[in-house]
């Protein structure tokens, strides 16, 4: 396969793979619960020559779309980057030069998983050109590597939202395990994105205004919530579903670092939504609906919101993805 030259055997080969947007948490299943989102998706173009010799491999990062100037092209601070080290390292794959190109529609800093949608493109063209056999959680292993970029820590659920699609329980203790559940069809989501500045590594940030200890009495509110999520996906009721999404912990630490949320938080619901949460880490915020139908009038009332505050928004009327797919192999 690939081209040859005479003095140095080289082979060139291409995987394209592509992963979607996701939203976590849903309210109270913190680094729980991940739903992949079919409003964006990104592109990773993974091309690798093969070398004559062993020595040193080298990763080379280009990524061009929307905010990708603000994301570092060092391999070590990248996700993708992150990713392909490890693979690299775990897989001994020396013998080859990297090239990953990421196709960035999914810009980092809007709490729509940007980060975990290239690094779960990047660990899923691996596997498929060097035909490694992960398995899934192992996989997903790999991919969460990348959210060391953005977050500072391993975390899995937009990674888990990302790589699967639909609504996905991640289970870290005793072993990494991930139960997904198909969603409801008519379930649609709008995802609000004011176009703020965000710190550099927002999700950390976001991260560290978190309480470090948590009131037995909240603990079990946000569990019973959790819980009743899960139902609802079980038994396909988007109402059930939305009676779920209600969080005592999370929410009200971080919603002081997203302008206007309360306002748009009683907007939305007035205007139809079912229910309404930061996605991950925000700034963004999701309200969750039982048909397209309302979407409109929500994505309308979310940007007038933030019009009155003098703050540009972004919305996404959407609905759960499918997974991370290959595009081609050559
Ligand atoms: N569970 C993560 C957090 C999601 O809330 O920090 C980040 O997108």
């Amino acid at each position: 396969m690939g081209k040859t030259n005479n003095t140095n055997e080289t082979e060139f080969r291409e995987c394209i793979a592509s992963a979607p947007s996701s939203t976590a948490n849903l309210g109270p299943g913190y680094d729980v619960f991940g739903l992949g989102l079919d409003a964006l998706e990104d592109l990773v173009y993974l091309k690798l020559i093969k070398k004559s010799e062993s020595n040193s491999d080298s990763i080379k990062i280009k990524i061009k779309g929307e905010g990708s100037k603000s994301i570092p092209l060092d391999p070590d601070q990248n996700s993708s980057g992150k990713v392909a080290r490890r693979i690299i390292a775990n897989y001994k794959l020396h013998r080859y030069d990297f090239i990953i190109e990421i196709e960035k529609n999914i810009p980092p800093g809007y709490g729509m998983g940007s980060s975990a949608a290239s690094a779960v493109a990047t660990a899923v063209a691996f596997n498929k050109i060097f035909k490694l056999d992960i398995n899934d959680a192992e996989l997903l292993d790999y991919a969460a590597e990348g959210e060391i970029a953005s977050a500072g820590v391993k975390h899995y659920d937009n990674i888990a939202g990302s790589f699967f699609g639909d609504f996905v329980i991640v289970r870290s203790l005793p072993k990494l395990e991930f139960i997904k559940i198909k969603s409801p069809k008519d379930l649609t989501l709008v995802v609000c994105v004011p176009l703020i500045g965000v710190p550099k590594m927002k999700t950390e940030v976001a991260r560290k205004a978190l309480p470090e200890e948590v009131p037995l009495k909240k603990m079990v509110q946000n569990l019973s919530n959790a819980c009743t999520i899960v139902a609802g996906f079980f038994n396909q009721d988007i109402q059930m579903i939305c009676n779920g999404i209600d969080d005592c912990i999370i929410e009200p630490a971080r919603q002081k670092l997203i302008p206007g949320f309360e306002q748009v938080k009683e907007r939305s619901l007035k205007a139809g939504a079912l229910a309404f949460a930061i996605s991950g880490a925000g700034p963004s915020t999701i309200a969750f609906l039982n048909s397209k139908s309302r979407g409109s009038e929500v994505s309308n009332t979310m940007k007038e919101t933030y019009g009155k505050l003098n703050i540009g928004c972004k919305t996404f009327i959407c609905n759960p993805s499918s997974g991370a797919k290959i595009i081609s192999i050559k």
